[in-house]
């Protein structure tokens, strides 16, 4: 595996790819590699010839007073990891190369609407730091296919609109969310929790689960759901952020007229802020 840390190698490796006629795919990380992101990885070989991972942790998405200074750095194993999931290349960009001006004076890529409500809502800006940086690695790698995690689900619409408004050539595929035996989504965040925390923590799928099967119930009301969701969540342990029922295609408030759903929910065990949310079917009702 070939790793570079600037804009002109990664480039060059590209160019010689595509110059071979072979396919380039994408997967933009920030590191602390779990199985959740290996997967992306492997599915990034089914889709392309060549697949490169970038590793960043963007401070740019990270609020004040979030985790972006004991955000988890692991390069070496995660080097490891993607050698042993046949990785072509470790794109590892500086903030410098990332971020050449400051602050104040960068262009900025913004989705409106849906960077507002859910997480973006508890995280003002988190999704503005997300399209920029997302943004700048398509432009800056130019893959034929970005490869991303269903268990962030709102990223993942953000990107494809992103990609869609602004007529970027890539395809963008989102992959089902890796879990742990107890149903635990896999996240780098999960480290923070302490053991008591840990045991706590699957009550969060757990409830997403509960509430994917009370939306079968006629009829449904999905405002109530999302209460009882919360309360739920709050019996376990969690401090709940939000749990929302929503559109699939486009995460408006899911009404009863709809029927692909996404059931999306944030919620705190400590000072840890884990997220995830689960599909939901529901049958045509009278
Ligand atoms: P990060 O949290 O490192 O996640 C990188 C990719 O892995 C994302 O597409 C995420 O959805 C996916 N992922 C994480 N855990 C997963 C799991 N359990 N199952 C499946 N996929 C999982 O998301 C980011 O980084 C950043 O916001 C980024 C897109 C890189 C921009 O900085």
């Amino acid at each position: 595996m070939q790793t570079v840390e600037s804009l002109v190698d990664l480039r060059n490796t590209v160019h010689t790819w595509k110059q071979a006629g072979q396919s380039v795919a994408l997967v933009p990380t920030m590191g602390n590699l779990h199985e959740g992101h290996l997967r992306l990885v492997d599915f990034a070989h089914t889709r392309a010839d060549r697949v490169m991972v970038s590793i960043f942790v963007n401070p740019l998405q990270f609020g004040q007073g979030e985790d972006f200074d004991r955000y988890p750095r692991t390069g070496e194993e995660d080097a490891r990891q993607l050698v042993s999931r046949q990785a072509d290349l470790l794109y590892l960009p500086t903030v410098d190369v990332m971020y050449p001006r400051d602050a104040g004076q960068m262009t900025r890529v913004s989705v409106p609407g849906l960077s507002g409500r859910y997480c973006g809502q508890s995280r003002p800006g988190h999704f503005d730091g997300v399209a920029t940086v997302v943004c700048k690695l398509l432009n800056q790698a130019q893959p034929d296919i970005a490869v991303f995690g269903e268990k962030d689900y709102q990223q993942l619409m953000i990107i494809q609109r992103l990609v869609a408004d602004l007529d970027i050539p890539v395809k963008i595929a989102g992959v089902p969310t890796v879990r742990e035996a107890d149903g635990l989504a896999m996240s780098s965040r999960n480290g923070y929790l302490d053991q008591a925390e840990r045991e706590q923590a699957p009550a969060l799928y757990q409830t997403l689960q509960q509430l994917a099967s009370d939306c079968s119930n006629e009829p449904p009301n999905f405002r109530a759901l999302e209460k009882e969701g919360a309360n739920l969540l709050e019996q376990a342990g969690f401090r709940t952020d939000y749990v929302a029922i929503c559109r699939k295609q486009d995460l408006e408030p899911a009404t009863d007229r709809d029927h692909d759903l996404v059931i999306l929910c944030a919620a705190y065990l400590g000072k840890t802020r884990l997220i995830d949310n689960i599909n939901v079917t529901v049958d045509q009702h009278a």
